[in-house]
């Protein structure tokens, strides 16, 4: 039977923690908890005590655990951590190692899945004091759950909101998820580099970030991921990255692993053009303008639509304004099995930042429309989509 330590902060939607360790229970998790002394001011220990079946922790100084050192015995052997809700506060505790009671200190003993729920009001959710601290914990290994928009309890509308009770039972059912154990999956990142010169590129604005994601949460649930990047992220533990730089060089690392591959999944900003002639010194300067001749780059998701024999193939549309009709041609033209269509005009969402949203074609048309996710988020849900394909189970012939 898994084990769950469910970590309760001072929120009003503490409430809420009540059902998500009600469900887990239903489940087949064994949920213990610890609370804030601030979250026993919004529900009672009692109440947790009820649904877990087990005492609910609170002080550090109280005797009567095993070993009289309760944050260790707390955090040995449990298979997810999960705080729901996370205050702004502790989150900051959290995000700074500090451990100045039961809870924070307990996270610093855990070594299994790490879930994080954030709820607080939506101007400080904002602040770059919190966006800051999220982005550690993530950077960490955190998984974060997004927060739901809506109106507050103190009448102000925006994000900030406890993710619903399912998003957040999703989330703790999904660290035990190793669906893609045997699978051999390649995912491309980052936006290609087309020299003009040595010193001189053309580019786009892909961080890498959507692709890198999406190899995590795939490595995550027990695939042999290999990650074809023009980014220069940290290399994520226990995934081989292949860097390159321009769309043919990418182009060629990837045909040439095709045929081994379960899924590929083209989240790389690929450059449709590169310039006609790449000059060996740098190009000085004149007075004069420059025109530059433009050339067509190999469409590699095309090539591997073209090629396909029992691969996955999940394409990416990247558009400005309504990106669903393009988002289904490009899947008929590519011969691709899903495509990941988003706005990228929209801030907040698509090149650079942290979340994206997205809406996924399949043959049959619209199959998911989420809301803003994080990354992370977004690379997990698409991974229980491929999953779910007939195709799947099928693997190579
Ligand atoms: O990297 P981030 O900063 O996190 O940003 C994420 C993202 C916005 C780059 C990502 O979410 C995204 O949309 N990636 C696809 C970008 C893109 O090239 O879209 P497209 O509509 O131009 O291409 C359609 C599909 O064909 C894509 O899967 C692309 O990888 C592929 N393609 C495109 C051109 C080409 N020559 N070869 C290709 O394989």
């Amino acid at each position: 039977m898994p084990t769950l330590l469910l970590g309760v902060t001072g929120g009003i939607a503490a409430f809420k923690s009540v059902e998500v360790a009600s469900r887990l229970r239903k489940l087949g998790w064994e949920v213990h908890v610890v609370m804030t002394e601030a979250a026993t001011r919004f529900v009672t220990p009692l109440t947790f005590q009820g649904v877990s079946r087990h005492p609910v922790h609170v002080d550090q100084w109280a005797a009567g655990s095993d070993s009289g050192i309760e944050h260790i015995d707390l955090a040995r052997g449990i298979d997810c951590f999960l705080v729901a809700p996370a205050t702004a506060h502790t989150i900051a505790r959290l995000a700074h190692g500090l451990a100045d009671d039961l809870l924070t200190m307990t996270a610093l003993g855990v070594r299994a899945p790490m879930v994080l729920a954030p709820a607080m009001n939506p101007k400080m959710l904002d602040h770059p004091a919190t966006q800051a601290n999220l982005r550690l914990l993530e950077a960490r290994g955190w998984t974060l759950v997004t927060p739901a928009v809506g109106e507050m309890a103190c009448g102000d509308v925006g994000s900030g909101r406890l993710a619903e009770v399912e998003d957040l039972v999703a989330a703790v059912e999904a660290t035990r998820l190793r669906d893609l154990v045997g699978k051999r999956v390649l995912v491309s990142a980052g936006g290609t580099r087309e020299p003009l010169d040595p010193v001189r590129y053309l580019g786009n604005r892909s961080s890498g970030r959507m692709g890198y994601a999406i190899a995590e949460a795939a490595a995550a649930r027990g695939a042999t991921v290999t990650l074809v990047s023009t980014a220069r992220l940290p290399a994520p533990a226990g995934i081989e990255v292949v860097p390159v730089e321009t769309a043919q060089e990418m182009h060629d690392v990837i045909l040439a692993r095709y045929d081994g591959q379960d899924v590929v999944v083209m989240a790389a900003a690929v450059a449709d053009y590169r310039p006609a002639e790449r000059y060996g010194a740098k190009r000085k300067k004149t007075t004069e303008g420059w025109t530059v001749e433009l050339v067509p780059n190999p469409d590699i998701l095309y090539e591997l639509g073209q090629r396909k024999q029992h691969q996955i193939l999940v394409g990416f549309a990247a558009e400005t304004g309504d990106p669903l009709e393009a988002a289904k041609g490009k899947l008929a033209r590519k011969n691709a099995d899903l495509i990941v269509a988003n706005d990228v005009s929209v801030p907040g969402q698509g090149f650079e930042v942290e979340t994206n949203r997205v809406q996924i074609v399949g043959p049959q048309g619209l199959v998911a429309d989420w809301p803003l996710l994080s990354k992370r988020e977004v690379g997990q849900r698409l991974w229980s989509l491929i999953a779910a394909l007939p195709q799947f189970g099928a693997g190579p012939v």
